[in-house]
């Protein structure tokens, strides 16, 4: 297959890329991530960065992939005859090996937990949905790594057969499903006993709870959940037709992951005051918090179930986008060598998450700069990696781009936006990620 036609109609693109774009970041790492550091004032501070900095990166991502149409360790040699800037497709990939070695964790936890479910749905299992612990389970070095493996390799086999067009059409119905959901939820936890209290953690912005250090990760977050600055957005739009609607797609997908956000935090924040939790929980909140809500539910198991099944897709559209960027890099886009390929990548992978999986058991006394291992990792990939992927983009496209070329592929429209969108990528967005970037290291 001629990886530059493999989507002939932009439908394949924006469902691919919002795929990659929706998953575990919106749904489990923003909540937590917002318990963290301050409810309301993440979110505003997230909402500001998604839509100021996230939105105009995206564009730019999907502008620098429409027009070179390569693997993203070539593309920036190709658009601008100097090679040593392939290093910013370098750093991307790298990028997205940390990210996968940690991400996989999380897959791997929602894959034990319907198996879980299942099992106490079959009734192999006494224990009840309230009752599933989640230290217990998370706390098992061989049950985690197990799990994680399976993520891997259910990731893998689906870039391996080239599987991929399958699950873009079954994100048409599973995308909407998982709103559906969200919302069933959301409406669950506001009628919960203490709900109010929950609800204002996350909507009403304190300023007294902003804080540099929650600047820095709100934009990382909005990096995490747009899939930015790793490139893996520039191969998904290398691989589209010339006449793709770059700002549309953007829009929608931006529009999108901000909803997922808000459902996930509307579902989650009222549920943690009403169960006595602590926003500041960490990685595991959704995992503690959701099944106590589903509890409470009539036929609580079988739709904790059916929802556990829609976020493993949703994280495996996203894992995909991951491991098909390796495959696009290290294949450069030679389809007799995808086999390979995917598969070395998964085992390394795997290897690379093996610490960020023990970090939860036995590895978990090692602290050090952010935390646990598989902290330090997200905040390399997160707040050092794509950032500077990121950074690097918007100084080639500012200052190494033809601006009638980019005027071309940007496309016209009535709104007269390039513009504006030129100078904000040229000078306003490499000094905001220089000046946050700087910030945490003083
Ligand atoms: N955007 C994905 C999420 O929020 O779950 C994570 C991700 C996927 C980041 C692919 C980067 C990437 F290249």
């Amino acid at each position: 297959m001629d990886k530059q036609s493999q989507w002939k109609t932009s439908t394949g693109f924006i469902l691919a890329s919002a795929g990659s774009a929706i998953g575990l970041g919106a749904m489990w790492k923003f909540p937590y991530m917002a318990g963290i550091y301050g409810g309301g004032a993440f979110l505003l501070m997230f909402l500001i960065f998604t839509i100021f900095v996230g939105l105009p990166l995206l564009i730019m991502e999907f502008t620098v992939g429409k027009m070179g149409q390569t693997y993203t360790t070539k593309i920036y040699s190709k658009l601008t005859q100097k090679k040593w800037l392939n290093i910013i497709g370098w750093n991307g990939n790298l990028a997205v090996f940390v990210l996968f070695g940690f991400y996989s964790v999380i897959g791997g936890w929602i894959i034990i937990y319907i198996f879980n479910v299942a099992a106490q749905i079959l009734s192999f299992n006494q224990t009840k949905l309230g009752e599933i612990q989640f230290e217990s389970i998370i706390g098992s070095p061989v049950l985690t790594l197990i799990g994680q493996g399976v993520f891997i390799l259910l990731t893998m086999l689906i870039v391996m057969l080239g599987v991929e067009k399958g699950l873009e059409k079954a994100s048409k119905f599973m995308i909407p499903l998982l709103f559906i959901f969200l919302i069933i939820i959301v409406v669950k936890s506001l009628t919960l006993d203490g709900s109010i209290e929950g609800l204002k953690y996350i909507l009403q912005p304190r300023l007294e709870d902003v804080s540099m250090e929650g600047v820095l990760f709100a934009l990382g977050q909005s990096f995490f959940t747009l899939s930015l600055g790793t490139t893996g957005m520039i191969t998904y739009a290398s691989y589209a037709s010339k006449d793709m609607p770059i700002k549309t797609s953007a829009v929608s997908i931006v529009l999108m992951n901000i909803l997922v956000s808000v459902l996930a935090g509307l579902a989650i924040f009222p549920a943690i005051k009403s169960f006595g939790y602590k926003p500041t929980e960490g990685p595991g909140l959704l995992f503690k918090v959701l099944p106590k809500v589903f509890d409470q539910m009539a036929f609580g198991s079988g739709f904790y179930l059916i929802f556990l099944i829609l976020f493993l897709f949703a994280a495996l559209t996203s894992s995909i986008s991951l491991l098909e960027l390796n495959v696009s890099n290290f294949t450069k886009n030679d389809n007799t060598k995808r086999k390979p390929v995917a598969f070395w990548a998964s085992i390394l992978v795997f290897i690379i998450s093996i610490p960020a999986t023990l970090s939860f058991s036995s590895l978990s006394g090692i602290k050090f700069g952010a935390g646990t291992i598989f902290d330090n990792m997200d905040f390399l990939v997160s707040n050092i990696l794509m950032p500077l992927g990121a950074l690097g983009t918007t100084l080639v496209v500012g200052h190494l781009l033809n601006k009638n070329e980019l005027k071309e592929h940007f496309g016209n429209n009535r709104f007269k936006l390039f513009l504006p969108w030129y100078y904000l990528v040229k000078f306003v967005l490499p000094i905001v990620i220089i000046v946050i970037f700087i910030v945490q290291f003083i």
